[in-house]
Order: C-alpha cells, then structure tokens, then sequence
C-alpha cells in the first residue's frame, strides 16, 4: 500500500510499541482529528464570518483573550464531552481543569492543550497551531490535579497541529514522530512522513528579537554568536513568524532552534513566557523524540516539574547543536 492509502486511525492499529494501549490511543487521537478539522475549516471562513479580533476579556496570564482562543477552546470541550477515556482537560483558556467525571472509569487520561498557538497572527491571516499533550491519570485521582503536576517525561502523548497551506498533525507517543496532512476532500489525515528524525544542526534560528534588551546578557551573546558570520557554524538567517509550533515545525524538518530567553527580574533571575504544561513539554516530547533537544537554557524540559498548571519557562529547543551550546553559554539566570 502506497502512504497516500494510510490514514492515522490504522497507522496507530499497526504500530507496535505505543505509551498507552492502542484503542485507547485511537480513541484520544480521533478526537484531536475531529478537532484539528473543526479549527482547520474555521480558519478559512474566519475573518468573513467577524469571529476574529478581542473579546474583551483577559485570562488567567493577564493576556487578551481572543474570540478564536475562545471559540477553539469551546471545540475541545464540546470533542471531549463524550471523550472517554479523556476524563480531564487543562487549557491555557481555562483557569481550573475541566473534568468529565463520567469518563473516568478504568484507564483515563488528561489532554492538555493550547487550543491557537500564536493568537497574535489570527487578524492577519498568519501562522496558527494546536499544541497537545496526554497524560496518564491516576487511579482515585476525583477533581483533584496532584497526579497530573509532574514532568514532562511521564507525557503519553505529545504534538501539534499546524494550519498553513496544508493542515498537519504532528504527534508521538513514545516510539517516533509522525506527519500527517488533511486531505480536505476524503476528510481524512493522511501519512506524510514517519519517524521523522531532526538534523542536528541548522542554519535558521526563531525568536523575537525586538525583547533583546530584556534578556540575560549570556543569551544576548548567544543570538550574536550565532549570527556573528564568521563562518558557516555562525551565519544563521532570522524566520520568526509569531506561532511557536510552527516556528518549530520548520526546525523539525530541516533543522534549527526556536528560543524565547526570559525577562531579567529582580535578582538577575529570569521569568519566562511560555507556558510549560501545554506548550513547551508537549513540543519537548516531540523534539526528543526527533532526536533534537529541548531546554529551559538550565536544563532538560521534560524534568520540569510545574508547580501550578500555567507555569511559564525560558525555552531553546531544536537541533541539538544549537540547544547544546545555548546550555553552555549559561543563557539563563
Ligand atoms: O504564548 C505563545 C506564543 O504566542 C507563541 O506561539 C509565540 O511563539 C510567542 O508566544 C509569540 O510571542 P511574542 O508575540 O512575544 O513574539
């Protein structure tokens, strides 16, 4: 069978090794097919349909909430209303989880998600994605949240969803990374490329560079060592487009890093934008997985244990070259 003939439902039913068992895994990742096609056919008609733009409403990080934020977030509730064996979701639209008590018999899990990455491109038609994770729920766990407050590494599930010129989803559940892409007219995720490994190094480096002068002073030095064109290991072009996943979807596929260093504090400590739980651990997983690198410029992602659910952390991920030497530098305080 050619790839064009294999959807993801049967790639998940014929991979051998899975974090979780296959069915569940099916069940949970159909419900993000259904979901990345819901937001996926929005986008297109948006802008027509006065949906994009302010709400007039802030959430919990203080940020200006957007309707698409919102109306993204409404289609992740309504997908796993009748979810089973999701019993939970935490979102960066919701201050407290969402439970579904009645989905949470024998195995069940959590999804965790950001539900349009990159709000900021929604008035412009720009870059979006959906950023996801699943983790594993504890047996007696009722509303509370204790068991899901661990690190990434104790991810089942992790990916993204990119909505450019073709919608794709990107995900791993522990054994590689797959692509697939929306074939509009069958409505079906189709397989693009399997176990996708990450160059160890780019050429191309993400970040927004106008927050320069709020930086440590190392990762400032990171940026003009990179850029410092004294050979080919140091002559980076800029491509920043404003949506984390698909800012690293670029680097996935040809190699590179996407950072954003934190704000110096009081203290030289510094503060970080993204969050960790829905954000930067799900795109960790992946990287990982891809064989690029993910850290917080101290150390590995995935050991990040959060102490509340919309935690936020300095982040460099992509090629492992380039995460390497950020780690190095010492770009954080
Ligand atoms: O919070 C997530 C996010 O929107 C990312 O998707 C993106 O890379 C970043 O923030 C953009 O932030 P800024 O507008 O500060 O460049």
């Amino acid at each position: 069978m050619s790839a064009r003939g294999i959807t993801l439902t049967r790639h998940i039913m014929t991979k051998r090794e899975t974090t979780l068992p296959q069915r569940d895994l099916a069940l949970i990742m159909e419900r993000i097919e259904f979901v990345a096609k819901r937001i996926s056919r929005e986008l297109t008609i948006a802008s027509l349909g006065g949906e994009t733009g302010f709400t007039g409403q802030t959430n919990v990080q203080g940020e200006q909430v957007k309707k698409l934020d919102e109306w993204g977030n409404d289609v992740f509730l309504e997908a796993f209303e009748h979810g089973h064996p999701v019993c939970s979701l935490i979102s960066e639209e919701m201050d407290e989880p969402r439970h579904y008590p009645g989905s949470c018999k024998g195995e069940s899990y959590c999804v965790l998600y950001d539900p349009i990455d990159g709000s900021s491109n929604t008035d412009v038609n720009g870059s979006l994605g959906t950023i996801f994770a699943v983790k594993k729920r504890n047996a007696g766990h009722g509303n509370g949240i204790h068991d899901l407050l661990t690190a990434g590494t104790e991810q089942a599930v992790a990916g993204y969803i990119a909505y450019g010129p073709a919608t794709q989803i990107v995900y791993t559940a522990g054994s590689g990374v797959d692509i697939f892409s929306l074939d509009p007219s069958l409505g079906e995720f189709i397989l693009w490329r399997e176990n996708v490994k990450m160059p160890p190094h780019g050429s191309v480096y993400a970040t927004n560079q106008g927050n320069i002068g709020k930086w440590h002073p190392n990762a400032r030095a990171y940026i003009d060592r990179i850029t410092s064109r004294k050979d080919k290991r140091t002559s980076y072009s800029l491509r920043y487009c404003g949506a984390f996943a698909n800012d690293f979807h670029r680097f996935l596929l040809e190699g590179g890093v996407y950072v954003y260093p934190g704000e110096v504090v009081e203290g030289g400590k510094t503060k970080g934008k993204l969050r960790l739980m829905y954000e930067t651990a799900p795109l960790a997983m992946v990287a990982e997985q891809a064989g690029g690198r993910a850290s917080t410029g101290k150390g590995r992602i995935l050991e990040v244990r959060p102490a509340a659910i919309h935690d936020r952390h300095p982040v460099y991920i992509g090629s492992a070259d380039e995460v390497r030497l950020a780690e190095e530098m010492k770009v954080e305080g």
